[in-house]
């Protein structure tokens, strides 16, 4: 392949979106439509019916075989609508979440196991993986103050269970990226946001000869 495809992983107030953005106000001047900012699940017409399935009130309770199933779906329609494409045009990919969510919060905090999603997603992407992936990261803690942050009433009322759903997430990001040190940058995530974008950076450049100028 010929592009960039980086993606961008780690929990919930990791930081990823605020991150992405600051890295497009850069970019995209410099790239203009050489740049692709993308996430799952997408955002078209087969990503939004699968979506409607998924989050279907009349399916709650969807067996988590048959949700890991459906999500690797929408990432093996992304993959062939929209990464491939970039990628066979050179273009630099900018990815909200890829296989490692999958594998993290299906795989570890669903508990359908972690090897098992990763099986199947291989499957969907048929091998398109990022050449770099940034992981935020962040205690489990720090990530669920940061969202709950407008609503502090709420933060107790989160259970044991829901702790240990995030817990384990951690646990399997952590895995994975000493299962693949050479695709995987960690990054801390609990320090002042421009000190997370300018280390973002510097982990890109280091990979890809000075995609950011200063
Ligand atoms: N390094 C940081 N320090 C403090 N707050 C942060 C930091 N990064 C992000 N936030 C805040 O946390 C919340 C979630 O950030 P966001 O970028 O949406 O994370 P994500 O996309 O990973 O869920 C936002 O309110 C954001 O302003
Ligand atoms: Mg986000």
């Amino acid at each position: 392949m010929a592009g960039k495809f980086i993606s961008f992983e780690g929990p919930d107030g990791a930081g990823k979106t605020s991150v992405i953005d600051a890295l497009v106000a850069e970019l995209q001047p410099v790239l203009g439509d050489q740049l692709v900012v993308t996430r799952e699940p997408g955002g078209d017409h087969f990503s939004a019916k699968l979506r409607q399935i998924l989050f279907d009130d009349a399916n709650k309770g969807m067996d988590g075989r048959t949700e890991a199933l459906l999500f690797a779906a929408d990432r093996r329609h992304h993959v062939v609508s929209t990464i491939e494409p970039a990628l066979a045009a050179d273009k630099t990919i900018l990815c909200d979440r890829y296989v490692d969510s999958s594998v993290a919060y299906q795989g570890a905090g669903r508990q359908l196991g972690e090897k098992e999603v990763w099986d199947i997603n291989t499957f969907a992407t048929n091998g398109t993986m990022p050449q770099l992936t940034i992981y935020f990261d962040l205690p489990p803690e720090v990530g669920i103050s940061r969202i709950e942050s407008h609503r502090t009433d709420q933060i107790n009322r989160l259970d044991e269970e829901t702790m240990n759903f995030h817990h384990r997430v951690h646990a399997a990001y952590l895995r994975l990226y000493h299962q693949h040190p050479q695709r995987i940058r960690i990054i801390d995530a609990n320090q002042p946001l421009p000190e997370v974008i300018a280390d973002t950076k510097r982990v890109i450049n280091h990979r890809f000869a000075d995609l950011f100028s200063n």
